[in-house]
């Protein structure tokens, strides 16, 4: 499905120092004898070998007199764009690759999470003690079944039918979760006596006067005495996992610095911080499209306990609510079944996750794309650049300059994106800035969708979506001449 345009895409970048090699041979060694110990894996999703390792470095010396509009300047003197996580991006396998570098003392957690990632867990009783446990209610038994190495998994099949890999959050604009079905679908169960919730299946829409095209969504419960009545079901799309333990590491001081929740700077983007409660304390909610999860141990652990029905110490109760008796009585894999040190590896793994490098085929044209970027207005949400903070676990991603073009709040973006349902302390209409990095990869896929629930099959289709505080921003981008749209869209591939 890629295009082989590999040599042609790195031509511009400048050959990459050598001194990384002798720790990254090492730290492979250990990781591929690491893995063969283990061997409980049954799929090869996740290449295990870190690629070439050493980032590009841009050099800063292109940029002068290209900007006709003559705004604030993109900044030019690229830096790798997931500091010392960036790894050459291999066409085949782009992501859940291993940041190279990383110690052979840093791989303990690392490796198990891995295979804890990728195996496809069973129903408990079936002998496999480290990998059981899954359901009662799921909507997939392995986290590759939605999350892959070589970009967004197919959604959208023949027949109006769907694949596992997107799932249906379910609310309404108050918050209310519905009574019988929780607050996530799940359209699978272990158990013949245990019912699956419903099955859902799409339709497309065409594009109107004032509408892109996009997809509508139709639940048939197993039970019909359980209609979905005035809740709302929103379709969530499973994202690309890129710089995870990076975007995990932003401070929350910077997050906070740049919300402008009453739009004082008057730029019509007004980002608001999305806090949430953990054990108590207010703090700042990063993952999932509406940032819901305030880390990615917490976010690993909500995937467990609502995608695959695992309990975990931070959800000890099984995905079944008060109204679904049967379910409750399933056998279960522990108490939890994910022990803190599995959930630990998981969330190693996740932070050890590395970001493709830039791929730019001419350093002229990404330049005045990445103008275009903020002329337009899409630098005001998709912050193109951050910084970490300190990690003990994992130093090398300290202090780290990144581009991952989010400024991780949440914006109004218009009755449009308006899904009907509130999730923790965000609107139905409020969404978090996805990170954009990678996704050029994403895109290279004809079948890949965009947006939170995959309504988008272009990223100009995405940018069209955009409303409300990204409503100025979109028109800017309408009226640009054709020439300039190319540019900015290669400018999006190229990141
Ligand atoms: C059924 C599909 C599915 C499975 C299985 C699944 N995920 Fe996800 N994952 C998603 C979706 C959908 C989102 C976005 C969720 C949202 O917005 O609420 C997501 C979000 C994430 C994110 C945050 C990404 C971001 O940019 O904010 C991480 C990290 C993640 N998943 C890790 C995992 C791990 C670890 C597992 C296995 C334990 C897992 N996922 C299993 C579908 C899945
Ligand atoms: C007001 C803030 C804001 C502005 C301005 C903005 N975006 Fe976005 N962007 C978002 C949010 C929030 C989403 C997620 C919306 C959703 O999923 O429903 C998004 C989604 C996207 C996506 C889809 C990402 C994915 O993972 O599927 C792309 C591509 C994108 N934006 C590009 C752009 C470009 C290019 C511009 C400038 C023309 C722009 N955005 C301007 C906030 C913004």
């Amino acid at each position: 499905m890629f295009l082989p345009v590999k040599s042609l895409l790195f031509a511009a970048i400048r050959p990459t120092p050598t001194l990384l090699f002798p720790v990254i041979r090492a730290s492979l060694l250990s990781l591929t004898m690491a893995l063969s110990a283990c061997g409980g894996s049954d799929d090869n999703n996740v290449s295990d070998i870190p690629n070439n390792p050493a980032p590009p470095m841009i050099p800063d010396d292109d940029n002068n007199g290209n900007n006709d509009n003559s705004q604030a300047e993109a900044d030019t003197n690229w830096l790798p764009s997931g500091g010392s996580a960036t790894i050459s991006a291999d066409i085949n396998r782009p992501f859940l690759q291993i940041m190279p570098n990383l110690p052979s003392s840093a791989l303990g957690g690392v490796s198990p999470g891995r295979e804890l990632f990728i195996t496809h867990w069973t129903p408990a009783g079936e002998g496999r003690m480290l990998f059981d446990g899954v359901g009662p209610l799921l909507n997939a038994n392995a986290c590759t079944q939605c999350h892959s190495a070589e970009g967004r998994k197919p959604i959208y099949r023949e027949n109006n039918e769907l694949s596992d890999a997107i799932l249906f959050r379910l609310g309404d604009k108050q918050g209310q979760a519905h009574a019988y079905y929780g607050e996530q679908m799940q359209h699978q169960s272990i158990d013949a006596n245990i019912e699956a919730e419903g099955r859902v299946q799409y339709v497309t829409t065409a594009a109107s006067d004032y509408a892109p095209a996009g997809v509508r969504f139709n639940f048939t419960p197993t039970d019909h005495n359980q209609p979905l009545g005035s809740t709302v079901m929103s379709g969530r799309i499973s994202p690309q996992l890129v710089g995870m333990g990076l975007i995990d590491l932003i401070p929350e001081a910077s997050i906070v610095a740049a919300a402008d929740p009453n739009n004082r700077n008057k730029d019509g983007v007004s980002g608001r911080v999305h806090w949430v409660d953990v054990d108590g304390s207010q703090r700042i909610g990063r993952f999932g499209w509406k940032a819901i999860n305030a880390s990615l141990r917490i976010q690993n652990a909500n995937a467990m306990s609502q995608d695959m029905g695992l309990t975990t110490s931070l959800f000890m109760e099984p995905n079944c609510t008060v109204n679904q008796p049967i379910c409750w009585t399933a056998i279960n894999g522990g108490s939890p079944e994910v022990t803190d040190s599995s959930l630990d590896a998981v969330t190693d793994f996740m932070t050890a996750l590395a970001v493709p490098e830039r791929r730019i085929s001419d350093l002229q044209t990404f330049n005045k794309g990445a103008n275009l970027f903020v002329q337009v207005g899409c630098a005001s949400c998709h912050t193109p650049k951050q910084k970490t903070g300190d990690s003990l676990r994992f130093p090398l991603l300290s202090q780290q300059t990144i581009y991952p073009y989010t400024d991780l709040l949440l914006h109004d973006m218009g009755t449009g994106l308006d899904d009907g349902v509130k999730e923790k302390n965000a609107e139905s209409f409020e969404w978090r800035t996805p990170p954009l990095w990678g996704i050029g990869i994403v895109a290279r896929d004809p079948e890949a969708r965009f947006l939170h629930d995959g309504r988008a099959s272009s990223l100009t289709e995405a940018i069209l979506w955009h409303g409300g505080e990204a409503e100025a921003t979109k028109m800017r981008f309408k009226q640009l001449p054709i020439a300039q749209k190319e540019t900015l869209l290669s400018f999006l591939s190229g990141i």
